[in-house]
């Protein structure tokens, strides 16, 4: 096992190793003993500075983030574009470079341009984690889904996992790609077929349009949303016959003869990808997801602050 990350960001999956990933799974075990503790905070990350900078609406990554800095002991500066001199036509570099001036260790940045941490760390010297960047990456996200599934399921090597929905414009679909492959999982992605690439394919996945043969193949289901803020042209006629043929509902769940684990990132369309009564079953761990998504980044931000130091 490593003891260090190989790299000083985290900006896609496509660039960890595989022994990034397990010692991020690792640390992460352990973390997740100590959010459980009645006293959960740890001087890890004292007299380090993380700034969130979200460009992007968010839910759960924010917060999650900023519960793992503050788990840490970190010191947070929390920056919304919408409420900033971005708005005033201010660019990323100047806005990242103005931030980092007052001594800012590392950033945890959202963008809805594919790249854009990729461009800051090319240009600023903290340490950046991407917490997704337009249609590209969600590293964090995948690998909380992968810590998930494996405190569910065991190690996901061998395993079939199912990646429904949306992929065309999920960050969240290619994470998971790089980072179910790298461990060794099947990996199937279902959909229409206007919602799945056309050379997908060679990241090593198979493809289907059928989802009952799907969850009939899967050890797990990974249900995507519909991105309609995505979507420039219409994918398909519309959300009642999406549902209708690509929605997991109970009575499909039911229809199968195995039980399969069931996943969302969030934030879900209920009554379109997922019904409400898969989502809110025993078959789920969608909330899982969400509090393992604390620890798997307090383990991130950990391991960046210690390479850095060391
Ligand atoms: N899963 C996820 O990224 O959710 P948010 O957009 O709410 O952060």
């Amino acid at each position: 096992m490593a003891s260090t990350l190989s790299t000083k960001h985290v900006l896609g999956i496509k660039h960890l190793l595989k022994e990034d990933i397990e010692l991020i799974m690792e640390t992460a075990s352990y973390f997740k003993e100590v959010i459980n503790r009645p006293i959960k905070k740890v001087p890890s990350l004292r007299d380090i500075t993380i700034a969130n900078l979200f460009f992007e609406n968010s839910t759960r990554t924010r917060i999650s983030f900023e519960l793992a800095e503050k788990r840490l002991s970190a010191d947070v500066i929390n920056f919304s574009a919408s409420a900033s001199s971005v708005k005033k036509g201010e660019t990323l570099l100047d806005t990242v470079q103005n931030i980092l001036s007052m001594k800012v260790d590392m950033v945890v940045m959202r963008h809805p341009l594919q790249g854009a941490p990729y461009f800051l760390a090319k240009n600023i010297d903290a340490n950046i984690v991407n917490a997704g960047d337009g249609t590209h990456e969600h590293p964090t996200q995948a690998l909380l889904d992968l810590y998930s599934m494996q405190e569910k399921i065991g190690e996901v090597a061998g395993k079939n996992i199912a990646i429904i929905g949306d992929i065309r414009h999920s960050r969240v679909a290619l994470s998971n790609i790089f980072c179910l492959t790298k461990m060794g999982a099947n990996v199937r992605l279902c959909g229409p077929p206007t919602l799945i690439p056309k050379n997908i394919g060679s990241l090593g996945v198979e493809v289907s349009n059928d989802i009952k043969s799907t969850l009939e193949w899967a050890d797990v289901a990974n249900i995507l949303r519909i991105q309609l803020e995505r979507q420039s042209v219409k994918y398909f006629p519309s959300l009642r016959e999406y549902s209708l043929y690509y929605g997991v509902n109970r009575k499909l769940l039911d229809s199968l003869d195995n039980e399969v684990v069931i996943m969302h990132p969030g934030p879900m369309n209920r009554g379109v990808e997922i019904s409400s009564d898969v989502a809110d079953s025993q078959q789920s761990i969608i909330l899982h997801q969400v509090e393992n998504g604390v620890a798997v980044r307090m383990a991130i931000l950990y391991l960046l602050a210690s390479r850095k130091e060391g």
